[in-house]
């Protein structure tokens, strides 16, 4: 199961993988350290719990210093159940690689698996999510389109007509791409106007934001939702705050149509990649759309009403199971998802039973297509693996490319993109995307 190509590796300097490396894991760690120095510091009536929270500290900031020596992976050392998973695998694959030569996609999640490992270690501390914090502060300064999509969401799902909805998709489909930009791990290097940008949901700037979709197979998956009915729907989430809201209303549409009778959010199970889902963020973002004092600038009792509605009726689908959030350790893992049948037989047997899986983000599709340096022009369905590809369910990537990785290109527009912007800026800002398929 090697890749057919050589894997991303920090050694290659000026690569996203060294960047990575060297300039965006220590502002994570730090922004890290900075949430637990506030959270010990606000431990004042239980010692040991703030023993425990400085020695969380310090394996942050050894973890910190080891990146930067370049040590060697050394195994896991506590006993949650993933744990001899994980050291199963370095010690067949990686137990000679280091923090820059292993390859990237495994490092980076062995990285924040690391980070877990000091938590899980602890007795008081066991169940903290350091980005927590982080994730609710963004989610506060993504006001202006969540309660944009709140007051519009009636006239979305009212339309009885195929055409009219197919509309309503177009535009809802790329809501649900373009909310995967701003992932806080990347936050390292967008501005603020960047992140303005590409929340945006009007019309008319949707339109604009098709050309920076390299690879587009909407009209593809539109064949497939077209007539479909009470099936169930399956999300493999990435980011909490913005994006899980956008997905949640794209949910909502499936269900309000009828195209779905039931939803699974596949969400991660421990703090991973800064902002992605975790089953008790979701629960948590809804009420935070319920207080009314939570979002700045004095929203309007109309748009709090619009809001309300919504997210009342999100409720009452988990209430009712329409929605489900669902956990799994396979995607917090290191390996890419070709190793699905084998590593977590038991959860490729259920996905099959879904219609459509949808892989949110960077992330998802890096281990989808198995992060290597493929030729641009190969095709995805060649990129997944035959598991994957052909004895699976469909697949829909929804991806805005924040890596090298790239796959599914018509031939010459890579030439076509690279007159105009250089390969990192299509590549790995954001700022282009592709909505890949394999039916
Ligand atoms: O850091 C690796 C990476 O894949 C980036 O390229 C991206 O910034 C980040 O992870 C997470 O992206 P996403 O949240 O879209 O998976
Ligand atoms: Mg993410």
């Amino acid at each position: 199961n090697n890749p057919p190509y050589p894997a991303f590796r920090a050694t290659e300097k000026g690569s996203f993988a060294w960047d990575s490396t060297v300039r965006r894991w220590p502002i994570i760690i730090d922004s890290a350290l900075k949430d637990m120095e506030q959270a010990v510091a606000a431990t004042t009536n239980d010692p040991a719990k703030k023993d425990e929270g400085d020695l969380i500290i310090e394996s942050l900031q050894q973890l910190k210093q080891e990146i930067a020596d370049d040590k060697p992976l050394r195994l896991l050392k506590d006993n949650d159940s993933d744990c001899a998973s994980w050291n199963e695998h370095i010690n067949l694959y990686f137990s000679k690689v280091t923090w820059f030569d292993g390859s990237w996609l495994f490092n980076e999640c062995y990285m924040y698996r690391r980070m877990r490992e000091s938590y899980s270690l602890s007795t008081h501390w066991k169940d903290y999510d350091v980005f927590n914090n982080n994730k609710i502060s963004t989610f506060r300064g993504s006001s202006a389109s969540v309660f944009d999509l709140a007051m519009k969401m009636p006239q979305l799902i009212t339309p009885v007509e195929l055409e009219k909805q197919e509309l309503v998709f177009q535009e809802l489909i790329q809501v649900c791409l373009w909310g995967n930009a701003t992932d806080l791990s990347l936050l390292t290097n967008m501005t603020e106007e960047d992140i303005k940008r590409l929340q945006a949901i009007e019309k008319e700037k949707l339109a604009e934001q098709l050309q920076f979709i390299v690879v587009n197979h909407i009209d593809q998956v539109w064949d497939k939702l077209k007539h479909m009915q009470n099936a169930r729907i399956d999300f493999v989430l990435d980011n909490s705050g913005f994006e899980v809201f956008v997905d949640l209303v794209f949910a909502d549409w499936l269900i309000q149509t009828n195209r779905a009778s039931k939803v699974i959010f596949n969400c991660k199970t421990i703090p991973w990649f800064v902002s992605d889902v975790m089953p008790k963020d979701v629960p948590i973002l809804l009420n935070c759309c319920l207080d009314r004092g939570f979002f700045p600038n004095q929203p309007s009792t109309d748009q709090l009403n619009a809001l309300e509605t919504l997210v009342k009726r999100w409720q009452s689908y988990l209430a009712s199971g329409q929605l489900v959030l669902q956990s799994h350790s396979f995607w917090c893992s290191g390996l890419a998802y070709r190793s699905l049948p084998t590593e977590a037989p038991e959860l490729f047997a259920d996905l099959k039973n879904s219609e459509l899986v949808i892989f949110k983000g960077d992330l998802n599709y890096r281990k989808l297509v198995y992060d290597c340096q493929w030729p641009v022009t190969t095709s995805f369905h060649d990129a997944i693996g035959p598991d994957l590809a052909d004895r699976f369910t469909s697949i829909l990537s929804l991806r805005t490319n924040k890596a090298e990785t790239v796959v599914g290109l018509a031939k010459g527009k890579q030439e076509e993109i690279e007159a105009k912007v250089s390969p990192n800026e299509w590549k790995c800002t954001g700022k282009y995307a592709v909505v890949s398929y394999n039916g």
